[in-house]
């Protein structure tokens, strides 16, 4: 306990039950709200800080991803997410999160073989994705492939090793396109494809998803870039549900494959990754743009669990920067392949147009989200509508691994054990099975 203080940088409260005060320093950040470090809460108070859901805690300090939700800004270490997703490929950005800092010519031609020669599979994996069914979803396969990389690749998993930390990271990285490509190929009986090296990373991954043994196939230039451009947008998000989910698995000093698998169970949920896939089947659903307000009252309504997938977010409170670059992306996809009216499109566009001019969105701050528009983008280029997690996955990998990274390697790294407010019984004594009523 400390008497009052006028130190400026820290935050002093009263327990009003005893007139004790108590004082936490604050820590700043570059940029972003500051904190109040409250890691001696409980040891200078004896009560726990409250907060299901992270609403108001930062779980960690990070150089990797910024984002200002009131002002839609997303950084990837500083850059622009427009600057980023207009002027770089994916390896770019994946080199930026991993370093810290673009790659030079050299380092950007040197990345790119890195992840070309490691993106075959363990041929054995053919013998473990036979274990499942057929209709089994994709998402469930990944989380059962991405564990038992630890399995294939043993060599990599020693985390206290930093040879062998980034073998590890450059595996799944490399070979996460393989795993979603033979997850698609494996639910729709079609033979697995290998990665063909003279392909670009996106060019890779269509062509192992759309190549079979009886043709000839050449990934469509354009959706190439389109598809470079989404695993830009999608890449790293600072500490949403999944990248926590990595870092607390992390944080025991589990492999980073057990870590990404982790992490992939996490994303799959409809309020977070799941949400691409939850969007198209709700504007299926809708069929027309002429029943969106029959939707938007849906969403509205307290007593109706019906939201309106694709919108809202935690942190953003504006228009999520990446949804502007998805519906440009969008309309670019749709306009090569001659699908300008595309009635998704048309029903996704009607619904932004409603919700954005309706009291109960504009009140509660919600816009659409990256989700919004990527499920239309990825109809258009090929993928069902189960694939579109996946493709999230797909993305992100390089985020999860650049922040289980940034854990690891930082000195102050403790297991994450959070506590809790007890509500249960309190003690009382055992009751003999003879004796209970
Ligand atoms: C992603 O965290 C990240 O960074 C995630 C992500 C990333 O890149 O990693 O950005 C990716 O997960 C994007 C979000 C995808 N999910 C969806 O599109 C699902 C639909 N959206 C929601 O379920 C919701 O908006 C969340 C989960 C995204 C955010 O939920 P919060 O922050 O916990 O907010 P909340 O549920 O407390 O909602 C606040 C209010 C509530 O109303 P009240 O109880 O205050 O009256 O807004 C309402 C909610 O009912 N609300 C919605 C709504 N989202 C919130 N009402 C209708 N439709 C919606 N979509």
């Amino acid at each position: 306990m400390t008497e009052a203080t006028n130190d400026r940088n820290s935050v002093t409260m009263i327990d009003n039950r005893s007139g004790k005060y108590f004082t936490f320093p604050i820590l700043h950040g570059t940029v972003g709200p500051d904190v109040v470090d409250f890691r001696r809460f409980y040891a200078e108070t004896g009560m726990f800080s409250y907060d299901p859901g992270y609403m108001s805690t930062g779980s960690c300090s990070s150089k990797i991803t910024y984002i200002d939700g009131d002002k839609g800004i997303l950084r990837y270490r500083g850059y622009d997410i427009v600057d980023l997703a207009e002027n770089c490929t994916f390896l770019e950005v994946c080199y930026l999160l991993l370093t810290g800092e673009l790659p030079n010519v050299k380092e950007k031609h040197d990345f790119e073989d890195t992840m070309r020669y490691h993106s075959m599979l363990h041929e054995q994996f053919h013998r473990f994705l036979d274990g499942f069914r057929r209709d089994a979803h994709p998402m469930a396969i990944l989380c059962g492939m991405a564990g038992a990389l630890a399995a294939f690749y043993q060599d990599s998993i020693d985390i206290h090793d930093p040879t062998q930390r980034m073998i590890a990271q450059h595996r799944l990285l490399a070979k996460i396109p393989t795993m979603v490509a033979w997850a698609y190929k494996y639910s729709i009986g079609q033979p697995f494809q290998y990665p063909r090296n003279r392909l670009n990373y996106a060019e890779r991954f269509l062509d192992m998803m759309f190549r079979t043994p009886c043709d000839s196939y050449e990934p469509n230039p354009i959706f190439a870039k389109a598809l470079d451009r989404i695993l830009v947008l999608h890449a790293d998000h600072e500490q949403n549900a999944s990248t926590s989910t990595v870092r607390l698995t992390g944080s025991s000093g589990a492999n980073p494959f057990a870590c990404i698998a982790a992490g992939i169970a996490s994303l799959w949920g409809p309020a977070h990754g799941g949400a691409n896939e939850a969007v198209l089947n709700m504007l299926q659903e809708i069929g027309d743009p002429s029943r969106v307000g029959e939707y938007v009252k849906k969403a509205k309504d307290k007593n109706d669990p019906f939201r309106l997938m694709g919108f809202g977010h935690r942190v953003y409170k504006n228009y999520d920067p990446r949804a502007r670059l998805m519906a440009e992306t969008c309309r670019e996809v749709l306009d090569a392949t001659g699908n300008r009216d595309e009635p998704l499109l048309k029903i996704a566009m009607e619904l932004e147009r409603i919700a954005l001019e309706d009291d109960y969105f504009i009140e509660k701050k919600l816009y659409p989200n990256v989700d919004f528009y990527s499920g239309i983008v990825f109809r258009a280029i090929g993928l069902p509508v189960a694939m579109f997690t996946p493709m999230f996955v797909l993305a992100r990998a390089v985020g999860w691994i650049a922040q289980w990274k940034e854990m690891i390697e930082d000195p102050d790294q403790k297991i994450g054990r959070p506590r809790q407010l007890y509500l249960g019984s309190p003690g009382r004594p055992f009751v003999p099975l003879d004796k209970r009523g």
